[in-house]
């Protein structure tokens, strides 16, 4: 059976980072879950230009989606995508149509494909109780809100100098609240997980104990 390790938690716990170092280390696949469902929302959003879109079209716009990750780039029908996704009105987005099962379903399988020889580390909301139930470590990975608007801050400022902390915080407070209060597959941990806060934890020092959990498994 091949190895999965899965890294859910609320948005900028740290969970992107942290799974890409951990892939490289054990010399895993990686796959980011929230570029799929970020893909989606730039996907919808460009094709239904501000018009109201129900669930079939959203469906039918996912069948016309081609998607490609390389070398850490996100192509979409050809298009390199990979800064514009990580805009945060593309972050709600993917949150909004995320909620919706009939989305979620249809992603399940292409998600799943990600599983290969020699392993898999992917990280998102519900990688290990839906996608993954049966991976051979789950993490939840979590900080405090005014910790992760910080370190989202600071990535912003690369490429977004309007953004403010307060604005970030607001954004990560309903995004989280959006995620964990929908119906289907919710931000959510169970005993089946382990329950990691990186508030006061460097990058090496959560790399290290997600490690040193796989490794005990
Ligand atoms: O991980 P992220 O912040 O890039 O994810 C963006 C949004 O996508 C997130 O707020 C909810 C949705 N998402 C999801 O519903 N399920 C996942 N497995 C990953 C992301």
């Amino acid at each position: 059976m091949v190895s999965v390790i899965t890294i859910d938690g609320p948005a900028s716990s740290g969970k992107g980072t942290v799974a890409k170092i951990v892939a490289n280390k054990l010399g895993f696949y990686y796959l980011e879950s929230g570029a799929i469902y970020r893909a989606l929302g730039f996907w919808v959003n460009k094709n239904v230009n501000g018009k109201d879109v129900n669930v079939d079209e959203i469906v039918a716009l996912i069948d016309s989606m081609d998607l490609s990750f390389n070398d850490g780039e996100v192509l979409l029908n050809s298009e390199v995508v990979t800064m514009k996704l990580r805009d945060e009105y593309i972050g709600m987005l993917a949150s909004k149509y995320g909620s919706i099962a009939e989305v979620r379903a249809k992603l399940l399988q292409f998600q799943r494909n990600f599983a290969k020889t020699p392993g898999l580390v992917t990280d998102g909301r519900d990688m290990g109780s839906i996608v993954f139930p049966d991976a051979k470590l789950k993490i939840f990975l979590t900080a405090s809100a005014s910790t992760r608007a910080e370190r989202r801050y600071k990535q912003l400022q690369q490429f977004d100098k309007t953004a403010t902390i307060e604005g970030i915080l607001q954004d990560i407070i309903s995004r989280d609240e959006q995620d964990s209060s929908r119906s289907t597959a919710p931000l959510s941990y169970d005993s089946t997980f382990e329950l990691l806060d990186n508030s006061d934890m460097t990058v090496d020092e959560t790399v290290n104990r997600i490690l040193e959990l796989y490794i005990t498994r």
